[in-house]
């Protein structure tokens, strides 16, 4: 990396970092009760090495009850039941540290659980202490205006508790009350809460949802026509723009994220690109990244739940990468991802899960993540190429967000059985989170008990120990894949141009700096496909490619991948 000038660009370390995100209820279960846990992740950290990424991502691993997986918190101090102890948790970090990968926790603010000691408090009286920590509309106002509940079969975000004889807003399940930030006393405690767990040495946080903290609390009308206007219910105008919000972020980087060396990224639900600068603009002193929805959300067919249309458009969705890379072009920075814990494989829904195509179009939307500009968020799972559950019943669902879906369906006197069909390529968020395929041994080496999500059946095939043996394998193109992005800066911080732009079957760019310049083609199709560019790759020099042998043309192969060094 040091033959490449320093002035252009303000390295940070987060910037040149590939995260990997593990989802530890699927990751590695070692106490055998279906459920993974901080000992299994320990007994993982070589592996996770292995892979070159730098930062790990864990979703929530506080005390929960677990109605929404972890993200409905009753002890932010405590480690959950199921995923072991405190002490784990030091270990895990220390481990970690050894190896010089660094730790990013799940910061789940926007609410907390229902069996939070604020909330059982708050509900108790209309003048306990804590009623200030959530939002209450007392019931004699009349019905408070609509607010979505995410995860609830009616859709209503508040709900009526007899107790106080008032409503409470929960913007997902009922069991997620809304904090309340307006009160000073709440966010000082959400802030000492952070420090404590900066000064265990975590590296920094993913925040939930954390565009949505600031409420105007005179809770205006918002028709439901208004809501409908697209997939997520105009959440940047009507949920993710409170009045103080950026008020509260720069009183949370002041009070908690100036003092450490960390990094700091939103959960950009509701975030568009003409306002995206305010959280991640450093003069401002707000956060570090976000990640944005335009491009996971491209596909969905309006007034389904996450229906996808299979002729999405590339031109599009290249479209949607180009602006936000140009969001970013002089200030700030982005981030870049195509799975997680809420999408279903990336595999299934960008690439193609045919036995054909499975390994090829899974390389190639690895080689997309990693030669773009903006941190890469890499899911669990992908750097073997699972793809989604497919499951056929909705017994074998465990997501409160899909049997709340199902439930609306039924209401309605929908179609039930065309509901769990759009699942298996659609969103359901259950793809993504079947048990990690470590081998070919029972339940695929995620546990000897009995999973709490059924392992995906192609794990005697599909799985880390068959692949690391595989130098063609879809683990170790990522481990190659992660390599090249450290050993060229311009794959970090160079200029993005987009080329061939109308080209609805390929995807290719540039990336410059300092003189280097880098080409990348991308066929997102099954069957050959030509790039027009007058960009000559006679003497250019092949990075990498997916396919075995190589072809140098710009007629690329079905789903072929290259990167090549411009001479
Ligand atoms: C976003 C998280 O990623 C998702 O898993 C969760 O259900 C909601 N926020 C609510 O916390």
């Amino acid at each position: 990396m040091a033959q490449e000038s320093k002035s252009s660009f303000d390295r940070k370390w987060w910037k040149e970092a590939v995260v990997y995100q593990i989802y530890p209820r699927s990751f590695k279960d070692t106490d055998g009760d279906g459920v993974g846990d901080l000992k299994g992740i320990i007994s993982k950290l070589d592996y996770i090495k292995s892979l070159g990424v730098d930062v790990v991502w864990l979703n929530p691993i506080y005390g929960s009850p677990n109605a929404d997986n972890g993200y409905d918190i009753s002890d932010y101090q405590a480690i959950m039941k199921e995923f072991g102890t405190m002490e784990d948790f030091d270990t895990l970090l220390k481990g970690m540290h050894e190896r010089g990968l660094k730790l990013v926790m799940d910061l789940v603010v926007n609410h907390s659980s229902d069996e939070h000691k604020w909330f059982q408090e708050s509900r108790k009286s209309r003048d306990n202490p804590y009623r200030d920590y959530y939002h209450w509309w007392p019931a004699e106002k009349g019905k408070p205006a609509f607010r979505p509940g995410a995860f609830e079969a009616d859709g209503s975000g508040w709900r009526y508790d007899k107790q106080t004889d008032s409503y409470y807003l929960h913007y997902f399940s009922y069991k997620q009350p809304d904090l309340n930030w307006e009160n000073p006393k709440l966010r000082q405690e959400i802030f000492a809460m952070m420090n404590w767990w900066f000064k265990k040495g975590i590296d920094g946080f993913r925040m939930d949802v954390i565009p949505f903290i600031a409420k105007d609390t005179t809770f205006p009308v918002i028709t439901q026509e208004e809501l409908n206007k697209d997939y997520h219910g105009r959440w940047d105008i009507y949920m993710a723009s409170g009045p103080h919000l950026h008020d509260y972020l720069k009183e949370m980087n002041k009070e908690v994220l100036s003092k450490y060396d960390c990094m700091a990224l939103a959960e950009g639900a509701g975030m568009i690109k003409e306002t995206a600068l305010n959280f991640v603009d450093p003069d401002r002193k707000e956060l570090d990244m976000g990640y944005h929805f335009e491009g996971t959300n491209l596909g969905y067919i309006p007034g389904y739940f996450k229906k996808m249309n299979p002729n999405w458009s590339l031109v599009e969705f290249k479209k949607i990468y180009s602006d936000w890379d140009a969001v970013y072009a002089k200030k700030g920075w982005g981030t870049i991802y195509l799975g997680n814990h809420d999408q279903p494989r990336m595999t299934s829904r960008w690439g193609n899960d045919s036995p054909q195509f499975r390994v090829l179009s899974s390389k190639l939307l690895t080689t997309f993540l990693l030669t773009m500009r903006g941190t890469p968020y890499y899911y669990n799972g992908d750097e073997i190429g699972m793809v989604n559950a497919k499951f056929d019943k909705i017994d074998d669902y465990r997501d409160i967000e899909t049997l709340a879906e199902y439930e609306k369906v039924k209401n309605a006197g929908g179609d039930l059985k065309q509901f769990i069909e759009d699942q298996k390529t659609g969103g359901a968020r259950d793809n993504g989170r079947t048990p990690f395929q470590w081998d070919a041994t029972k339940n695929g080496g995620f546990s000897n008990g009995n999973p709490w999500l059924k392992v995906n059946d192609n794990y005697s095939y599909l799985n880390a120990k068959v692949q690391d043996k595989d130098p063609n394998s879809n683990l170790n193109y990522f481990r190659k894949m992660t390599r090249l992005r450290k050993s060229n800066l311009a794959l970090i911080y160079g200029k993005y141009t987009l080329l061939d732009k109308e080209n609805p079957n390929v995807y290719a760019y540039t990336r410059e700096l300092n003189g280097k310049k880098l080409l990348i083609l991308l066929n997102f199709t099954s069957k050959n496909a030509k790039v027009n560019t007058d960009v000559s790759i006679k003497n250019a020099k092949v990075l990498i490619n997916n396919y075995t042998t190589v072809s140098k043309s710009t007629e690329l192969r079905p789903y072929e991948a290259i990167v090549y060094e411009l001479k």
